[in-house]
């Protein structure tokens, strides 16, 4: 059983990567902790909760953490989200109230308890994750595992060509990270080419007529409508979060994995939050990363079809 604390920007695909992780057989959520990130933070924390209530997972503690980022001012993404980030649609508030304590402090005290037992899974920018190893430095080798969403290996990113939204919205987070933990990376692009559904896929979900499948129907359609323009595709989205949570608890989806220096330009510009993949070791950066290059993707839309047509959690 894989013991792990998610740090999420709660919206979106977030939530199923919540769902999936708190009702796999495979993992062990600790904690949720919470960024800034995809939509504005109290809205996050709320999200983070209902998801939690939904998996009937409510005594997994939400530790509320950095509100902005380390440096640079803070750029939400409602545009793709919707200002709520579960799709417009009106979800109840849970009453559950936000755990005490920072959620940094959280990590670093729960990695000290247990080392090299918990893995960090993280699904947003890396601020929270920065603020830990600052006030930890060991923290790189008291965690098990830290897997990331973010970046793009070859340039086709999500908000500027070099760079996806995660490591843009908070570079010099992503930079201090990269530099000090071996991290396993889930970029944009893999996620575009093995984490896609699209019209076939929201049929299938659309006949499980549960309340997952519902929710998650839910949470998608604003990024749907948005990647709609100028695509062939009307009803297509990635599920970045989804499958790397997917590709934690089950080894198996991993089709192929290479390890590579990663570096992340933290400076404004063309390139900020760009991830420079060293593939031909043309530099004398140490390999730090592993790269998950391809997805079983077959595998992984089986992963998502059993979560959503799994039993009410009520
Ligand atoms: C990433 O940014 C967020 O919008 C998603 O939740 C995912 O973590 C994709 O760029
Ligand atoms: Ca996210």
């Amino acid at each position: 059983m894989r013991r792990v604390i998610i740090d999420t920007d709660t919206a979106g695909d977030d939530t199923q990567a919540i769902l999936l992780s708190c009702l796999s057989d495979r993992v062990t959520v600790e904690a949720l902790t919470i960024v800034a990130g995809n939509v504005p933070f109290d809205r996050e924390v709320e999200n983070a909760k209902y998801t939690l209530d939904l998996a009937g997972a409510v005594d997994v503690p939400v530790y509320e953490g950095a509100r902005q980022p380390l440096l640079k001012e803070f750029e939400h993404a409602t545009d793709i989200h919707g200002e709520d980030g579960l799709g417009g649609d009106v979800f109840p508030d849970t009453g559950i109230e936000s755990a005490a304590g920072f959620g940094p402090d959280e990590i670093v005290d729960r990695c000290r308890a247990a080392p090299g037992e918990i893995t960090l899974l993280c699904i947003g920018p890396l601020t929270n994750i920065a603020l830990a190893y600052a006030r930890e430095p060991d923290l790189p080798d008291l965690v098990d595992e830290l897997w990331v969403m973010g970046g793009n290996v070859n340039c086709e990113g999500n908000i500027t060509p070099a760079a996806e939204f995660n490591l843009w919205v908070d570079p010099d987070a992503a930079r201090r990270v990269f530099d000090a933990f071996e991290v396993t990376l889930v970029d944009w692009g893999v996620c575009l080419r093995d984490a896609v559904f699209s019209s076939p896929e929201f049929e299938a979900v659309s006949a499980f007529d549960t309340e997952l499948a519902s929710f998650f129907e839910s949470v998608t359609q604003r990024a749907r409508a948005f990647n709609s323009e100028g695509s062939h595709d009307p009803g297509w989205t990635a599920l970045p979060d989804s499958v790397t949570a997917a590709l934690l608890a089950y080894p198996e989806l991993r089709d192929a994995v290479s390890t590579y220096h990663v570096a992340v330009d933290d400076r404004e510009g063309l390139t900020r939050g760009y991830t420079s993949v060293d593939v031909n070791g043309v530099t004398d950066g140490e390999p730090n990363t592993h790269v998950v290059e391809s997805v079983d993707s077959d595998a992984f839309q089986s992963v998502m079809y059993s979560l959503l047509q799994s039993r009410d959690p009520d």
